[in-house]
């Protein structure tokens, strides 16, 4: 089955068989399957080179979800950074959350998401940051079902179209 493909199978993931999805650190390996997820959900275009420079950072924390043996369904990749409120803290950012778009509502970006912040807990981080379009209403729902609140907004911010940046943390 070509990636082509995959974009179109659900793989059947319900509430009930999310227990089935893996989530680990994604490898170089994975980067087709991670840009196509990425392509499929309409996320901003990072090449192969962007993914692989982040799946290789001491400082990335760059995770997917895949069925036993199935390909990728959907990722989360972030940074540390170090702290804007207080120098002696850590922050990290959120860069990118997709789900492939028949595999959506179903969980798995939650257990990404998860992941992501046990992870930004055991590093030491103080505070989650993340971007999003002002028009993206599922996923701003999305971050503030996970603890995130809105903290400013940053006119003008993307490109193709322009369109308002909300601008949201999660203090951990
Ligand atoms: C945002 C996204 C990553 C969430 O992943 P997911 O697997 O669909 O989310 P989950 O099933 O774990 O969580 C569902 C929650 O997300 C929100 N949500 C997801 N899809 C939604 C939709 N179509 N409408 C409204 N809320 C939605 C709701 O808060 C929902 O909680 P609820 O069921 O209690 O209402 C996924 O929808 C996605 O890939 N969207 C397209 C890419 C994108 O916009 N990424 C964010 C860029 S900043």
């Amino acid at each position: 089955m070509g990636l082509s493909d995959l974009s179109r199978h659900t793989f059947g993931i319900t509430k009930n068989t999310l227990d089935l999805i893996e989530i680990s650190p994604v490898t170089v390996s994975d980067i087709d399957s991670i840009q196509e997820v990425a392509n499929s959900c309409g996320l901003s275009y990072w090449t192969a080179a962007d993914y692989s420079n982040e799946s290789e950072r001491d400082d990335s924390i760059f995770i997917k979800a895949n069925p036993n043996d199935g390909p990728c369904l959907g990722f989360i990749v972030g940074r540390l950074v170090p702290g804007i409120v207080r120098e002696d803290t850590r922050d990290a950012e959120i860069y990118n959350i997709g789900v492939r778009p028949g595999n959506q509502n179903a969980g798995i970006g939650s257990r990404l998401m998860g992941a992501f912040l046990t992870e930004c807990r055991t590093r030491g981080v103080h505070t989650v940051w993340l971007e999003v379009r002002a028009g993206n209403s599922p996923a701003i729902a999305f971050y503030k079902k996970h603890g995130f609140n809105v903290v400013t907004a940053r006119r003008s911010f993307y490109r193709d179209p322009i369109e308002d940046a909300i601008v949201m943390k999660s203090i951990l």
